[in-house]
């Protein structure tokens, strides 16, 4: 396999929405899965994100608790996984906390679309950018350029675009999702895997690896891709 073993995590509203109409990154994970989800940044070795995500919501991306930074240090790993982003135009601010915040390589993978004053502000800023020279970044190329980075688990952590686009290329292994007792609704809120979307004879076939019950009246689902 020359690409990382990779998981998509999401965290989701009954009626499988991501965030409200409103796209403002509404806080969907309770305290207990937000532990969780902190658990599975630190057993990664980089987080994946969407330009979306990247530049509008403004994510560390780093593992939260000083314990688990501490233990991967102890086992000879950065305090932090890689950070990386997928951005068409990589119009990324240089106080941004994708690249201020937390000790921890970052990597950005864009295209041509991106001005090269753009991409050397940012590779003077410390961050490794890789080009594509196509309207879209190749993901399939990204996974394996990931792997030669010495990247073996990638989480990735959507939106919904970005969450899509991997499963459908068939570059993820597994899909974790808190449910919570929450309602958003809203045809145009973003859901868990968005994009342009499959018939139903090739929609996407999973198996239920898991699921645990939470006491703040969500649900965990682990899906593996078949
Ligand atoms: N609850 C959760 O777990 C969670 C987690 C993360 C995000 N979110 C929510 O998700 C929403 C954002 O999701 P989104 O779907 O709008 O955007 P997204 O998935 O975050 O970002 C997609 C971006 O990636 C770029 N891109 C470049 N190459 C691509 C490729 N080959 N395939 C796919 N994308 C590519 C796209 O650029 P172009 O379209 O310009 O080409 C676009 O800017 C926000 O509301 C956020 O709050 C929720």
């Amino acid at each position: 396999m020359n690409r990382p073993y990779t998981f998509i995590n999401v965290a989701a509203t009954a009626d499988g929405k991501i965030d409200s109409f409103e796209r403002k990154g509404s806080a969907i994970s309770s305290a207990q899965d937000k532990e969780r989800m902190d658990e599975l940044r630190a057993s990664a070795d980089a987080i994946l994100v969407g330009g979306k995500t990247l530049l509008d919501e403004q994510p560390k991306l780093t593992v939260k608790s000083a314990a688990r930074r501490e233990r991967r240090i102890e086992q000879g790993r950065s305090p932090n996984p890689i950070k990386v982003g997928v951005v068409t135009v990589a119009d990324i601010p240089a106080d941004s906390d994708f690249i201020q915040f937390g000790e921890a390589r970052r990597v950005i993978f864009t295209t041509a679309q991106t001005s090269i004053s753009a991409i050397d502000a940012l590779r003077g800023l410390g961050v490794e950018v890789f080009v594509d020279d196509a309207p879209r970044v190749d993901l399939t190329k990204m996974a394996r350029t990931l792997n030669d980075l010495g990247v073996a688990r990638l989480m990735v952590e959507g939106g919904g675009t970005l969450n899509f686009e991997m499963m459908r290329l068939g570059l993820t292994d597994e899909l974790l999702i808190y449910l919570a007792p929450l309602i958003f609704g809203g045809a145009n809120a973003p859901t868990l895997a968005d994009g342009i979307g499959l018939t139903r004879q090739s929609a996407l076939r999973l198996r239920l690896a898991d699921v645990e019950r939470f006491d703040d009246g969500g649900v965990l689902l682990k899906y593996l891709f078949k």
